[in-house]
């Protein structure tokens, strides 16, 4: 094994001098719960005993990292503890969750994702780090780079979707976006991608269950985003809490080791998922809390993420006896510790209060926020054009749904920083851009939906609202139909309340959940033009309303300023330019699906292989319309034939045949005819998001190379450049018709 271990003075003369105690102390991270006044009944009195065992511990000089503080007057507070309780002033590392924007909200990954955009997504987690960085956080636990292909999976909203070329550019992206051009610069944190690694392969979609992957599936599909993030300086890796192949991920050497440090090159530290490290016990791998410590720190975790009672606790133990290599000890704190010089930690561990108020109220990252959330929509359908609406045509407008009017619902799940007060939801958003021009009348017309079980945030004082105990459905339905009957266009917002999406929240079903469908139905049945706003972080089973509703739109978990961004859509202020970062199922008999399936037996019936119904998705992967049209000429390839380490150029004129200016994400699509492995019948290898002026033509040229055609096969059992055909395809989806084809070798 390469060490790749970076070393310092500073880190080497403190190794010198810390005590065993100490240096293990650096390898814990403790939960630190300040719970919101009235959260917390009925909650583990371990939860509630929290705070006093932590600061214990701190003044101890026994922890090495915080998370979920988020008060700058507590993380400086803390800090001095941690300072103070150790005689060399190293200071604490303090990680959050800063997953979608910390005060400022934006739109949750998938939809950040579903721009396609890399320059939104970076400005996005800049913005976010600003503010973490502002209130003493130092780390965020993100981005999840984790590939999903099964929707039933809740984590799919964290996440760019199914394809790994997609989720490398984001993955890329994000980190860029939280680190800055280095670890280390001001106003930036580090980036933890997580989960290493498979998580999202979860068997029935089922969070945290076990994960049976090929190892064609992992090096192909789930390790590229990784490979990007990694390759984009990440600092930190978080180890997934899943049996990987029946090896829990944050005891597997070959994993964390093998993989994460030999193959891809990483020289950060490693934290487990929360209780990770212990649970190897949980999981019937390791004999006890003593030895899952031992275990996890010799696969290569260096920083155990604890809740309650630390495992990492007993590797003081286990140093004097000789279970673990203090050179293994002294590695893992030695990357925690030159993470923390990076950072200036030594010289600088506090904030300035006052210039984090500033920071967390600046108007520019609500602006960037709103930016983001226009750019990530997608228009699933938009027939006979009803998008965008004519502001000044419209004389009285009905929105109608329960999550039209819900600020928190309009956030998404994980965010936990936010303002209620300033979130705009879309019913606000649409009665501002209508005032003074149309009458907007909002109702409700069915209850909230509610979960079977309830979210494991709602211990933390984090709910969606419930409809009263004595809501009147049959009142309110009617109400919502009379409203709809009287309106000239009714705008429906229907989806998932947050929490019944994101982590602990897989579903068996896509249906729109609680009575949305009637509502749905009963609206449509009024007569009046209707257009669906969705909000969701997975695909749902809309396979009427793909029939019966001429207008769809995709808004995701838009964030703060969601609303003004929905509404300056509707009404064509904007137009969408998102496209799907996943294959929209049509029901849930079909998941897991994706692109990139290979050509089998009796191809000819590929799309029929479910003899009740067609096997091809509702909508394709990449799909997204907006509000002019695209044409694509001929595929132009430059050369028939390359030598295999060779580049094409690959180019294409997409011409806008409409009469407004407009974005396409262009996209190519290959195909390797024959080979060493079978490979995909389609998989995204490049794309390019242009903006084009109504009537105008652009030329999008793509250069593939080696790189875009390597692969890893299971034939060889490794990496493999064949001399062979290859299809391309270049066109607005998965279902791309523009086609050329090229011969290697
Ligand atoms: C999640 C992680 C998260 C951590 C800390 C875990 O349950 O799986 O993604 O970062 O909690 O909140």
């Amino acid at each position: 094994m390469t060490d790749t271990t970076e070393r310092t003075a500073l880190v080497d003369d403190l190794l010198a001098r810390m005590t065993t105690k100490q240096k293990v102390g650096q390898l814990i991270q403790y939960f630190y719960f300040s719970l919101p006044e009235g959260a917390g009944e009925g909650i583990d009195p371990f939860i509630s005993r929290q705070p006093q065992a932590v600061e214990t511990a701190l003044a101890e000089g026994s922890v090495g990292s915080l998370l979920f503080v988020t008060d700058p007057a507590e993380t400086n507070r803390l800090q001095k503890l941690a300072i103070e309780g150790n005689e060399h002033g190293i200071p604490l590392l303090f990680g959050f969750d800063v997953i979608h924007g910390l005060r400022t909200i934006f739109p949750v990954p998938i939809a950040l994702a579903a721009s396609w955009d890399a320059d939104t997504i970076e400005r996005a987690q800049t913005v976010a780090a600003r503010e973490a960085r502002a209130v003493g956080i130092h780390w965020a636990f993100a981005p999840m780079v984790d590939i999903a292909r099964d929707p039933r999976w809740g984590r799919i909203i964290e996440g760019a979707g199914e394809d790994p070329l997609l989720g490398s550019v984001v993955a890329g992206a994000q980190v860029r976006g939280f680190q800055g051009e280095e670890l280390g610069a001001s106003e930036h944190i580090v980036a933890g991608p997580k989960h290493f690694a498979g998580y999202g392969a979860a068997l029935g979609g089922r969070d945290y269950d076990e994960v049976d992957l090929s190892d064609q599936e992992f090096w192909n599909t789930y390790l590229p985003p990784f490979k990007a993030a990694i390759d984009a300086g990440a600092g930190n890796i978080m180890s997934a809490y899943m049996d990987l192949n029946g090896v829990p991920a944050s005891g597997n050497h070959w994993l964390l080791t093998e993989v994460l440090r030999d193959a891809l090159g990483f020289e950060g530290f490693v934290v487990t998922d929360a209780n990770a490290a212990k649970d190897l016990e949980t999981h019937h791998f390791a004999a006890d809390a003593a030895d899952a410590a031992v275990r996890a720190l010799n696969a290569g975790v260096d920083m155990e993420m604890g809740i309650f009672q630390p495992a990492f606790a007993n590797l003081i133990e286990a140093i004097d006896d000789g279970r673990v290599d203090t050179a293994r000890v002294d590695e893992a704190v030695r990357r925690i510790l030159v993470v923390k010089e990076k950072l200036g930690l030594f010289e600088q561990p506090y904030v300035d209060e006052a210039d984090a108020r500033r920071v967390l109220a600046d108007p520019a990252h609500r602006d960037e926020a709103q930016r983001a959330a226009e750019r990530s929509a997608v228009l699933l359908r938009n027939e006979g054009g009803i998008l965008p609406l004519d502001p000044d045509s419209l004389g009285s407008v009905a929105v109608i749904g329960p999550l039209a009017t819900s600020q928190r619902d309009t956030l998404g799940p994980w965010v936990f920083d936010f303002d209620l007060g300033e979130t705009v939801t879309i019913a606000e958003g649409i009665a501002t851009r209508l005032a003074g021009k149309a009458s907007v009348v909002v109702e409700q017309g069915v209850a909230e939906p509610k979960r079977t079980f309830p979210s494991m945030f709602e211990q933390f004082g984090d709910t969606s609202p419930s409809a009263p105990a004595d809501f009147d459905a049959d009142a309110a339905l009617d109400r919502a139909v009379r409203a709809a009957t009287d309106a000239d266009v009714a705008i429906v917002v229907l989806g998932e309340q947050q929490d019944m999406i994101g982590e602990n929240a897989s579903r068996s079903d896509l249906s729109l959940p609680g009575d949305q469908q009637r509502l749905l139905e009963a609206v449509v049945a009024t007569g009046t033009r209707v257009v669906l706003v969705l909000m969701n972080g997975r695909p749902l089973d809309i396979r009427w309303a793909a029939e019966n509703v001429p207008g769809i739109l995709d808004v995701w978990y838009p964030g703060t300023r969601g609303g003004s961004a929905v509404a300056s859509l509707l009404f064509g202020d904007t137009a969408p330019a998102g496209k799907l970062p996943f294959t929209w199922p049509r029901t849930v008999g079909q998941v897991p699906i994706h692109h990139a399936i290979t050509r089998s037996h009796a191809p000819q019936n590929q799309d029929k292989r479910y003899w009740n119904e067609e096997s091809t998705p509702l909508f394709p992967f990449g799909h997204g319309l907006g509000y002019t049209s695209f044409e694509y000429a001929e595929v132009r390839v430059d050369a028939e034939r390359v030598g295999l380490d060779g580049t094409v150029t690959v180019s294409v004129d997409v011409a806008n045949t409409g009469d407004r200016d407009g974005v396409e994400v262009v996209q190519l699509y290959l195909h390797q005819r024959f080979g060493t492995s079978s490979r995909p019948l389609r998989q995204l290898a490049a794309f390019e998001r242009v903006e084009i002026a109504a009537g105008q033509t652009e030329t999008v040229a793509f250069r593939i190379g080696p790189d875009e055609r390597r692969y890893w096969s299971a034939a060889t059992r490794d990496w493999v450049l064949d001399a062979t055909v290859f299809d391309v395809w270049v066109g607005g989806d998965a279902n791309a018709q523009a086609h050329a084809e090229f011969t290697v070798g």
